[in-house]
């Protein structure tokens, strides 16, 4: 998969390749990142890219030609069809399945705006879809572009050691959270690893780890249980997870 970003800071872009998962997926050749600069595609000694808004007020607006330039320099590198995305607030949030969706493309072109914004016929004439990674405000759209990469590079084919990783996820396949995950020592101060995990019985440790899931995303996230399909099964799984939630709520020293 190809990544293509238009950003004034190219060498963010660069070291967003070179670690991690996105790294080693770089290395294995399972996805390439390149970084085009608007300065580099704007006029004049001060190679302007933004300038002040129409109508007052603070801040700077990015200017159309340079971002235009720059995004048609990106598209025209490789002949693969490529989707649009502008990072901002408000865009829509990106979730589990807008990753899904989007790491099963050829190409993403990623669009970071600084500064206030960016001029909106550029957005209207240039830009497919916007996306936000929640309800706050940063000073660039960089960093969201980077979870972008992250969250797609990681469900790549080949990308995570073990395959089974990304299906296990949290929000992946069933929409509920991960379950708690516990290596060695077995026996530590901080407490021991819970008992059924070294048992042996497969199907025991199947079972905790889904009423795990069940009852951490009723603590945590009780919508995500709105959306859910919960069989039989899980149901009262989840009954019991809530039971002994509660009763070790009534005795201070119980382990629920
Ligand atoms: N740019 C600034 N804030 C952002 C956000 N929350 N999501 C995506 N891009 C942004």
């Amino acid at each position: 998969m190809r990544f293509d970003i238009v950003s004034l800071f190219p060498d963010f872009v660069a070291q967003l390749a070179a670690h991690g998962v996105v790294g080693r997926a770089g290395e294995r050749g399972l996805l390439s990142i390149h970084g085009w600069n608007p300065r580099d595609h704007a006029e004049g000694g001060y190679r302007r890219v933004d300038d002040r808004p129409f109508g007052g007020g603070p801040g700077m607006v990015m200017l159309i030609d340079p971002l235009q330039a720059a995004l048609q320099a990106a598209r025209a590198a490789d002949p693969a069809p490529v989707r649009t995305i502008y990072l901002s607030p408000q865009g829509a949030r990106l979730t589990q399945a807008k990753v899904r969706e989007l790491a099963a493309l050829p190409r993403l072109l990623l669009l970071c705006g600084r500064y206030e914004g960016v001029d909106e016929r550029l957005l209207q004439a240039e830009v497919d879809e916007e996306l936000s990674i929640g309800d706050y405000v940063l000073s660039g759209g960089e960093l969201a572009a980077a979870v972008v990469v992250d969250a797609v590079a990681r469900l790549l084919d080949g990308a995570l050691g073990d395959a089974e990783s990304a299906v296990q996820d949290s929000f992946e396949g069933d929409g509920l959270l991960d379950c708690p995950h516990y290596t060695r020592p077995v026996e530590h101060a901080l407490g021991p690893v819970p008992s059924v995990l070294l048992s042996g019985n497969h199907a025991g440790i199947a079972r905790w780890r889904r009423q795990q899931s069940l009852g951490r995303t009723w603590l945590r996230r009780p919508d995500l249980l709105d959306e859910a399909a919960l069989s039989k099964a899980d149901r009262s799984l989840l009954a019991d997870f809530k039971t002994r939630y509660l009763q070790a709520l009534d005795e201070p020293d119980g382990d629920a």
